[in-house]
């Protein structure tokens, strides 16, 4: 069975880790029709006026999943985030990004199995920021009793359908009782409400920062309002090995894209060095969604493939600079798919 997938390589590293996936998903033998878009700074070198393209847009919302490089955001001024605009516009306000310990990447913890579910459409992320004069700024943190409890229902369900045991809910509703509060408040109530076979608790997010660093097995899911989310999944990939690894997932009720948690990363952008994995593994996340709407069970065989062979792979020294090895990006996909069975 054929799967239509909208491709969208991005900027910076991207288009060199979009090629390397593409290339190790069309050898696990998934058979996708890639339908390229563009997005962000490759939008406007195409001639496009916006950097994300209602074309794009369109496309996601017809074909209903979508594997995404990453997108450069300027710091400062400039234009405002393609990713953060695309994820408010199809209303994709469920992140997934799971951390594990994986074969043949030595870190300081061997156990980790963590997956952090991130709030995508609101809290500071809401662009609404304003001068109130010269020297006075103010961003305004926005929570919702609708998304707060969307996201808590989306962890749950998660946590059900996945078998897993507890989700721990990151805050800081000691200082932002209101918006913090609000997000608490529902997570609370849906557990007790809908979710009884799951455990649940709450940490105040600096100390749970230093748990998740000290004794991260502890954790199982950890449920984050967006910016929190942001911040603690990039800590919880250093535990793994780092950004080049760790995969990342946004859902909505109608749409799914695909992306690694790492950004275009322009200070190693075009030199064949990037580790794609990450996206490789987003990629593996994406067969797994697939194979689930479709019922196309030979997706779950070619992510076991894909598995296998980064395994092995990885196990053997086959690894990209990031992780103390010296394949480059097309390399390391080469390696992958000569372990290919
Ligand atoms: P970054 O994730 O791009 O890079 C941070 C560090 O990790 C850099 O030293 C980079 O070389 C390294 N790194 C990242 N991915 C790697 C990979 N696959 N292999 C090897 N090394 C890797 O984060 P940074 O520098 O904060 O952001 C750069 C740009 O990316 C910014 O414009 C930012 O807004 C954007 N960004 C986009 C995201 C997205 O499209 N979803 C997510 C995060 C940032």
């Amino acid at each position: 069975m054929q799967h239509d997938v909208v491709l969208i390589p991005g900027d910076g590293i991207g288009p060199e880790v979009a090629e390397a996936t593409r290339r190790v998903l069309a050898a696990s033998g998934a058979e996708i029709n890639w339908i390229e878009r563009h997005a962000g700074l490759a939008a406007i070198d195409r001639g496009a006026d916006t950097v994300l393209p209602a074309t794009t847009i369109e496309a996601i919302k017809k074909y209903g999943t979508a594997l995404k490089g990453p997108c450069t955001t300027p710091i400062g001024g400039g234009f405002s985030s393609v990713n953060v605009a695309l994820r408010k516009t199809l209303n994709l306000y469920g992140a997934v990004r799971p951390v594990r310990s994986i074969d043949g990447i030595k870190t300081r913890y061997t156990d980790i199995d963590i997956v952090v579910i991130r709030e995508n459409t609101e809290g500071l992320y809401s662009g609404i920021e304003n001068r109130i004069t010269e020297g006075v700024v103010t961003s305004l943190k926005v929570a919702t009793l609708e998304a707060c409890e969307r996201i808590a229902r989306f962890a749950f369900r998660y946590a059900r359908s996945r078998g897993r045991k507890k989700v721990t809910a990151f805050h800081k509703a000691n200082i932002m009782k209101l918006s913090d509060g609000l997000f608490l408040d529902c997570a609370k109530r849906v557990h007790e409400a809908e979710f009884n076979d799951i455990l649940y608790d709450e940490h105040i997010i600096d100390a749970g920062s230093m748990r998740l660093v000290q004794n991260p097995s502890q954790y199982d899911i950890i449920l984050c309002e967006n910016l929190y989310g942001d911040v603690i999944s990039d800590l919880c990939s250093g535990l793994v090995g780092g950004l080049g690894v760790t995969p990342g997932a946004n859902f909505g009720d109608d749409h799914a894209v695909f992306e690694a948690v790492h950004g275009s990363a322009p200070d190693i952008a075009g030199r064949n060095v990037a580790n794609p994995l990450a996206l490789i593994a987003s990629a593996v996340l994406m067969l797994r969604h697939l194979a689930e709407k479709t019922g196309d069970e030979s997706l779950f065989s070619a992510r076991e493939r894909i598995r296998a062979a980064y395994g092995e792979a990885l196990s053997a020294g086959e690894k990209t600079r990031d992780l103390g090895g010296e394949l480059g990006t097309r390399e390391f996909a080469d390696a992958l798919i000569a372990r290919m069975r």
